[in-house]
């Protein structure tokens, strides 16, 4: 009997702009070639104008999905069919789903730090201290709120965008939430259970900035999770480590993240160990 040829692969993306120094095409083909999966992750430049184009493109030619990076979490949702719970009350996607002719929009950046948390500790009824109210800030304590983490601190310094955060988590989802704005060392409360900063202090070149915070005031008890992935071994990471904290860095939150997104593309668990391995060999960590 005649083999059957297919020469058309499954197109998985990321769009953004500018996108040229984003990894995660390293990391998801990793995992579809470890498992046998004839498919691409290609990494496309697309111009704050051109969004519309490019996701009714990606709908006519069956992509199987596509990740959102800056500038396009936000913009992108008035052009797909729907959206998933966090993505809603977030307003933000960060991973678009082809279901049936439908384009679902989900938001996996916290549920990616939620899979790193929940071997070292169960969310529920913890008290959280976040640093920023961005996009990462918002996506983690929205998970968070959802997995029922009892009170949140946002720590930023500016004050609009921190209120926005706090306003989004009390109203929204009814979690306990205060603002600091940041101004100096911030001390963190004992009784802390997890800290996060979720802002872009220490990413890549700027590695040895440092988070205005009284590090003696870290407990062994909690833990510490840095959102930067390039280096992952941020000086609060260090810190911490040295504190006796457990440690949560950026790649971990990045790989999980790439789990989810290619579990919602595919319908298979990729290995994330093969997906961490390969963005450690892109940023040589
Ligand atoms: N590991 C992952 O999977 C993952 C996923 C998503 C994002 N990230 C990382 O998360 C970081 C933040 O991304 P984002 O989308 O949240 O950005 P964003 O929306 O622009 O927010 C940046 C936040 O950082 C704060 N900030 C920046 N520089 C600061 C400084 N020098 N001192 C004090 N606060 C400062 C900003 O404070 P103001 O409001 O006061 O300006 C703001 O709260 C990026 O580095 C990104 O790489 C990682």
């Amino acid at each position: 009997m005649a083999k059957i040829l297919n020469f058309k692969q499954e197109l998985t993306a990321a769009f953004g702009s500018p996108i040229a120094e984003n990894p995660t095409q390293a990391m998801i083909e990793a995992a579809y070639r470890h498992h046998g999966l004839d498919w691409r992750y290609l990494t496309i430049e697309v111009r704050k104008d051109d969004l519309e184009d490019a996701v009714r493109g990606a709908k006519a030619m069956g992509f199987r999905g596509f990740n959102c990076t800056i500038p396009h979490k936000v913009a992108v949702i008035r052009y797909l069919d729907g959206l998933g719970e966090s993505a809603s009350v977030m307003g933000a996607v960060n991973c678009v789903v082809r279901r049936g002719d439908q384009l679902i929009g989900e938001n996996t950046d916290g549920k990616g730090f939620l899979e790193a948390l929940r071997p070292l500790c169960d969310p529920r009824g913890k008290r959280v201290v976040v640093f920023g109210a961005g996009g990462a800030a918002r996506a983690v304590t929205v998970e968070l709120a959802l997995a029922g983490a009892k009170s949140f601190t946002v720590v930023n310094r500016d004050e609009a965008r921190g209120v926005e955060l706090t306003r989004l988590l009390t109203d929204k989802v009814k979690a306990d939430a205060r603002l600091v704005v940041w101004t100096d060392d911030f001390r963190v409360p004992e009784g802390t259970d997890v800290v996060v900063n979720a802002t872009s202090i220490g990413l890549y070149p700027d590695v040895d900035a440092r988070l205005a915070l009284d590090v003696a005031t870290l407990q062994p008890s909690m833990v510490v999770a840095d959102v930067i992935p390039n280096p992952p071994r941020t000086r609060l990471v260090r810190d911490a480590e040295q504190r006796g904290c457990k440690v949560i860095d950026g790649l971990a939150m990045l790989v999980n993240q790439g789990v989810i997104g290619i579990k919602h593309w595919t319908g298979i668990d990729p290995d994330p160990a093969v997906m961490r391995k390969a963005l450690e060999d892109v940023f040589g960590a």
